[in-house]
């Protein structure tokens, strides 16, 4: 099976997690868009519920399926936020913010009862890191941030890369909330939640993309033999 195919099977999976009347944070990127088609599917079928967006992409996406949409500031109680990720490990800690929309994201998730990931089963690892930790960070004194960035990593017992994302003409990426996102190029972070404790002593650190103990539950897709494993 393809890994469209898979997305949209732990997409399905989700769905019968929705009940009438829930208040759903919608997560970002191509896994979670898979769930906005088929969430707007079964609201055109009368299915009411009423959704947070977690990025300016995905409002616009969950506008076009027709899914009742309103701020975090109007409900800011969730029960039940549906997001992808882009590593999981078996205690459910992530890596989140290949699509630059963690801080958004993490906001979310963390003002709902329970945050499920789905996602292709390919994104479980045995250790974080393989995929860059993305590190949304304030424009004001960049250079200055970027450095205490990459002190902060290493005091972590971590090595790499730190890099400034740019978009395809050059120019740095900005998110939807005016920063922008350094990658951290690590292979693997051996205590996630000391490179967390580190990354948010650096005054230049908005938020970043390790999600510990946020998620409850992963929802992850595995081709077998030509047909969709959902676990
Ligand atoms: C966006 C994210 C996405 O959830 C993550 O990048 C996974 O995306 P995809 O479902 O396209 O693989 O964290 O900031």
């Amino acid at each position: 099976m393809s890994g469209p195919d898979l997305r949209r099977a732990a997409a399905a999976r989700a769905l019968d997690l929705v009940e009438p009347g829930m208040r759903l944070g919608i997560g970002t990127g191509s896994t979670a868009n898979a769930f906005v088609e088929l969430l707007g599917e079964r609201v055109r079928g009368g299915l009411d519920i009423v959704g947070v967006p977690t990025s300016e992409a995905t409002h616009a996406a969950a506008t076009r399926a027709g899914i009742r949409l309103a701020t975090l500031d109007e409900v800011p109680e969730l029960d039940l936020t549906i997001d992808g990720a882009d590593e999981v490990d078996d205690t459910l800690r992530l890596i989140k913010g290949g699509g630059a929309a963690l801080l958004r994201e993490k906001i979310v998730a963390f003002a709902s009862r329970r945050m499920v990931v789905i996602a292709d089963a390919a994104k479980r690892v045995g250790t974080l890191g393989r995929f860059p930790l993305p590190i949304e960070v304030n424009p004001f004194g960049l250079a200055a941030t970027h450095r205490a960035v990459e002190a902060a990593v290493s005091r972590a017992g971590c090595a790499g890369e730190v890099a400034l994302r740019r978009t395809a003409d050059g120019a740095p990426l900005l998110t939807d909330g005016g920063h922008h996102i350094l990658d951290a190029h690590l292979g693997r972070i051996p205590d996630p939640e000391a490179l967390s404790a580190a990354l948010w002593a650096v005054p230049g650190v908005v938020e970043h993309g390790l999600f510990l103990g946020i998620a409850s539950a992963a929802i992850l897709a595995a081709d077998r033999d030509g047909a969709a494993e959902v676990t």
